[in-house]
């Protein structure tokens, strides 16, 4: 079975802490997987080793075929160079809790600017498609608006317009409605919730169980830095089978 992206034994560690303990994991063509889990477990760091913002110790993660940051020659493992890795950087693209959005460009330029810097695009095709991305958030009216005339419902679907604007193979999401008010929560995964239905592989790490039941094909609880249980979510939520889980679901609102 090929998978657009494989995880095998990644060990991440901070000086002498170690965060992922040997993960495994792999992500099929559009699927759509949740990452639940207490806070410290390692789902953030999970993420980031995949878009190699981390370096990490140990294991491979291949991405359509790619081993994304590191090759091992003659035995030895090697980091990439920085323009491989920075290359590789673009095949997966990333929303956060904070929107990251530069205050001082508009919402159209925020999305602009990957396409002109990194894809070398003219200002006009940039902004024909950094319109048609925005359009596809329902932003199209806001597009000269700056992030700080935005709410943050707003601002957050700028970020993931910016980010499917580099049609990147895989989407991360880190809990990109965490730092929203509850009112602003739904129309961000209405966005995420289309963007699955048009087929776009993604992980999303959530404290939405509500939205993992419906949207993920399948849920990985990160339990202490490995993957604790994983599943159908319907199935997962209903009779979670390690303690921990049990725990964290009870623990965790379903609304
Ligand atoms: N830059 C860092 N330096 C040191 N420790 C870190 C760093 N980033 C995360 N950690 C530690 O790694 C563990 C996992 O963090 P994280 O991946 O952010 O968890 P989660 O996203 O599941 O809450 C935590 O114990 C956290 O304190
Ligand atoms: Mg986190």
């Amino acid at each position: 079975m090929s998978s657009l992206l494989e995880i095998q034994g990644l060990h991440k560690r901070f000086g002498t802490t170690e965060v992922l303990k040997g993960v495994d994991c792999a992500v099929r063509q559009s699927e759509v997987v949740a990452i639940i889990g207490s806070s410290g477990s390692g789902k953030t760091t999970l993420l980031r080793c995949i878009n190699m913002l981390e370096d990490f110790q140990a294991g491979r993660i291949v991405l359509d075929g790619e081993e994304i940051g590191y090759e091992t020659r003659d035995g030895v493992r090697r980091r990439k160079s920085e323009k491989e890795i920075a290359r590789q950087r673009a095949l997966t693209g990333m929303a956060f809790q904070q929107f990251n959005l530069f205050p001082h460009l508009t919402a159209a330029e925020n999305v602009m600017l990957g396409l002109v810097k990194l894809k070398r695009m003219s200002r006009d095709e940039a902004r024909t498609l950094a319109m048609r991305w925005l359009d596809r958030v329902g932003l199209a009216e806001r597009a000269d608006h700056f992030p700080g005339q935005l709410s943050g419902g707003q601002q957050q679907r700028v970020a993931i317009a910016r980010a499917i604007a580099m049609q990147p193979k895989l989407m991360l999401f880190d809990e990109v409605t965490s730092a929203l008010d509850p009112e602003l929560v739904g129309e961000v995964l209405q966005v995420i919730k289309g963007l699955a239905a048009d087929g776009m592989t993604m992980m999303l790490v959530t404290h939405e169980m509500r939205f993992a039941h419906e949207v993920a094909g399948r849920v990985i609880f990160m339990n202490g830095g490995v993957i604790g249980e994983e599943g159908n979510p319907k199935k997962m939520f209903l009779a979670p089978q390690t303690e921990r889980l049990a725990e964290f679901l009870k623990s965790s609102s379903f609304n």
